[in-house]
């Protein structure tokens, strides 16, 4: 599969997301990267350091709409957790392995 470029997901993310125009192409290019850099790697053999986003925003602003979108525009796997609930749960662990178990689901299996 070719990646898609940057300019062609934000055109993805707007068919669903109203605004933000600048969270969208700083994720387009963000992804973008990311991708490119898992190409690079696997090509070198070699391994990638973990790259994180961190999108802050009012509550209802899009950035969970922003993200689904993503996942669906590059046919990856999402899923949403709460980390509040995970800071006041007595059954961290537990919690922890039914968000996981809730991404492999999404991935139909596939680790
Ligand atoms: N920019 C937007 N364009 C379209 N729908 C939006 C937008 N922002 C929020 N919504 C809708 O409002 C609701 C809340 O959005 P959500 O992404 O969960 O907000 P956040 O994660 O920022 O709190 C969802 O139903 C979402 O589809
Ligand atoms: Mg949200």
């Amino acid at each position: 599969m070719t990646p898609l470029t940057p300019s062609q997901i934000v055109k993805f993310l707007d068919q669903h997301v109203v605004g933000q125009e600048d969270a969208k192409k700083q994720l387009a290019v963000a992804v973008y990267a990311h991708f490119k850099k898992i190409a690079f790697a696997k090509a070198a053999d070699s391994e990638i350091v973990k790259s994180n986003i961190l999108l802050i925003g009012p509550t209802g602003t899009g950035k969970t709409l922003l993200c689904e979108t993503l996942s669906k525009a590059l046919g990856v796997p999402f899923v949403t957790a709460n980390a509040t609930s995970l800071a006041q749960s007595e059954y961290v662990n537990e919690e922890i392995e039914a968000i996981l178990q809730r991404l492999i689901d999404k991935a139909a299996g596939d680790i």
